[in-house]
């Protein structure tokens, strides 16, 4: 194999983890299927459709009312805009500070998000199957295509 076919063929097996990954990202953000969820000061689980981002956020992510609760706009590039946020020091996010996020329910600036976002007990992967997918829907958004996933 010469070296430009070994890269090529290293390329095509990250798109093609990459791209498994967006789909297990989008079904947990979908179906909640594989987050394990509680509400902040509980310790009993969420079920698979109480856990589900796309009930607050959206399906794409730009934030929903629900049960008067809403759910911020988590596109990555909201997300990624340094700016003040529940009147923290300015802030922004990236993939570390998202999982942070999920998991400890405090942002990047240090302060703790409100009681209607679940806490997930995610691994790392998941995190970033999670923000992959988010970013995959961006890139959608803004070319409307279809993508090609
Ligand atoms: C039951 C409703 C609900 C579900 C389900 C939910 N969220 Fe949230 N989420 C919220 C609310 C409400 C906030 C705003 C909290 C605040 O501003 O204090 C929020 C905030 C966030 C933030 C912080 C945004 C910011 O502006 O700082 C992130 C990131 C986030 N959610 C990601 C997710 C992801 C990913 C999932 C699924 C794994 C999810 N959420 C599921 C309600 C929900």
């Amino acid at each position: 194999m010469t070296p430009g076919r070994r890269l090529s063929a290293f390329a095509a097996a990250a798109a093609l983890a990459l791209c498994a990954g967006v789909r297990q990202g989008e079904r947990m953000y979908t179906t909640g299927a594989g987050l394990y969820a509680t509400l902040a000061g509980s310790q009993d689980r969420l079920t698979d459709d109480a856990a589900r981002c796309i009930n607050c956020h959206g399906k794409d992510g730009q934030g929903l009312a629900e049960a008067g609760l809403r759910g911020s706009d988590i596109r990555p590039k909201t997300l990624g805009a340094r700016v003040r946020r529940r009147g923290g020091p300015p802030s922004r996010y990236d993939a570390a500070g998202f999982c942070a996020a999920l998991r400890t329910g405090i942002d990047p600036a240090g302060v703790v998000l409100g009681r209607g976002m679940p806490r997930y007990q995610i691994p790392a992967s998941g995190c970033r199957s999670l923000w992959d997918y988010l970013l995959e829907l961006q890139r959608g958004a803004d070319s409307s295509s279809a993508g090609g996933w």
